[in-house]
């Protein structure tokens, strides 16, 4: 008797999906926190009546995931929806690939709701091409609480003070930076530099624009030499490791700071880390305003008949947009929603800041997360970066033209 009743609540939930209809996605939120998040997105899709099939590719940044989506869309059988940003949606849209956005939902609230920057970010020739769901800042420095009060230090809220902040943490036997000593890691590193040092303006220009004479400038080569410094921070343990063995040094109070997207937090989050209690969040040094964006979306392929599956792609889209679905999930993927017109209060700090931030600071596209050009694009100039910060005799003129030629090439 006990069994049975015991076997009910399963039974009923099992009969109650027996029918979802299956929605395979491809995406790379494969790393701690971000599982959790994805989770999220597969509950409410579930409750939906929606099956969330995981295509996930490991792979911080999505390299290998859009490599492997190349593969099976060339193939001619793409999968029903993937994680596509920027640029890149215009790429696959130009192919005549991807379904139009306006096409399964009524778009027309999307206006009153999001701001320009999303909106834009997901147009390709007028039209939504692409479904955003949240925003996380680039341009964040994280530091460990217990290494900073234990060692009496500031913020360090310029580059001077930043070095200084870092020598002292390693004379105490701490490790400064937590870097996982990768392409994708290395270009974040240099992204947050030139932002702050170049400001707003000329970091489009060279990033988005690829303007040749501020590529080429005297202030890039500064760029790149200030950079460089960075190297003597990090750890060789560290070589090849993904961003999230990184932060989990930052949550083990073995290092002190971190250049990150907040995707870390998510990790934090996770672990049952708390933002300010645990780890602090502050702006990159001489940060002027700016305010980094990378927004995640998801692309729907034209595969078929869908109002025949229950209009499974509306319902995929609506509930990415519902306001519940928001906030669950950005708060446990450390972005702040994409829509705003959610109650920030149950966010935590570092999301409350970054929304109030991201409404009035200087906005730029982050390159390094495919914000600013194709992911083609900004593998090379990825490469370039990282090969000059592991390379001890790398030369920063040189390095800066070679960046320029390529871009040039590759454009
Ligand atoms: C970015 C993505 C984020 C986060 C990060 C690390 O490209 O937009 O949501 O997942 O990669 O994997």
């Amino acid at each position: 008797m006990k069994k049975t009743i015991l076997l009910l609540p399963l039974l009923i939930n099992i009969s109650s999906y027996a029918h979802a209809i299956p929605l395979e996605v491809l995406h790379w939120w494969t790393a701690p926190g971000e599982h959790e998040a994805q989770q999220i997105l597969k509950n409410a899709l579930l409750a939906q009546d929606i099956a969330w099939q995981n295509f996930a590719i490991i792979g911080e940044g999505g390299e290998s995931a859009i490599r492997v989506l190349q593969m099976r869309a060339l193939s001619g059988n793409p999968p029903d929806a993937a994680q596509i940003k920027g640029p890149d949606i215009g790429e696959w849209a130009k192919v005549g690939m991807l379904e139009e956005i306006g096409k399964v939902v009524d778009t027309r609230p999307w206006k009153a709701i999001m701001s320009q920057i999303a909106r834009d970010t997901v147009t390709f020739d007028g039209h939504y091409m692409a479904v955003p769901i949240n925003v996380h800042r680039v341009n964040w420095l994280w530091l460990n609480k217990k290494i900073f009060t234990e060692l009496n230090l500031s913020i360090p809220t310029t580059w001077d003070d930043f070095f200084i902040t870092a020598d002292k943490i390693r004379d105490a036997g701490y490790l400064p930076l937590a870097h996982g000593g990768t392409v994708w890691q290395d270009a974040l590193l240099f992204e947050s530099m030139a932002i702050s040092l170049l400001g707003a303006d000329k970091y489009k220009k060279a990033f988005v624009m690829h303007d040749e004479k501020i590529l080429n400038s005297a202030e890039m080569i500064a760029v790149f030499k200030k950079f460089k410094r960075l190297n003597s921070y990090t750890s060789q343990d560290l070589i090849g490791k993904d961003w999230f063995n990184a932060a989990h040094l930052i949550a083990t109070d073995k290092a002190a700071m971190q250049f990150m997207g907040d995707w870390a937090k998510g990790m934090w989050t996770a672990s049952g880390k708390v933002a300010m209690v645990d780890y602090m969040c502050v702006e990159v040094p001489e940060t002027r305003n700016i305010f980094s964006y990378n927004i995640d979306s998801f692309v729907l392929f034209q595969k078929y008949n869908y109002q025949a599956r229950n209009n499974v792609q509306s319902v995929f889209v609506d509930t990415l947009l519902s306001k519940k679905f928001q906030a669950e999930f950005n708060i446990s993927k450390g972005s702040i929603p994409i829509r705003n017109d959610i109650d920030m209060s149950q966010f935590d700090a570092c999301s409350q800041k970054s929304y109030a931030d991201f409404n009035s600071y200087q906005l730029v596209p982050s390159f390094t997360q495919n914000l600013a050009t194709t992911s083609h694009l900004q593998n090379i100039i990825a490469q370039i970066l990282s090969n000059y910060f592991n390379d001890p005799q790398a030369d920063a003129t040189n390095t800066v033209k070679r960046l320029s030629l390529a871009i040039r090439a590759v454009k």
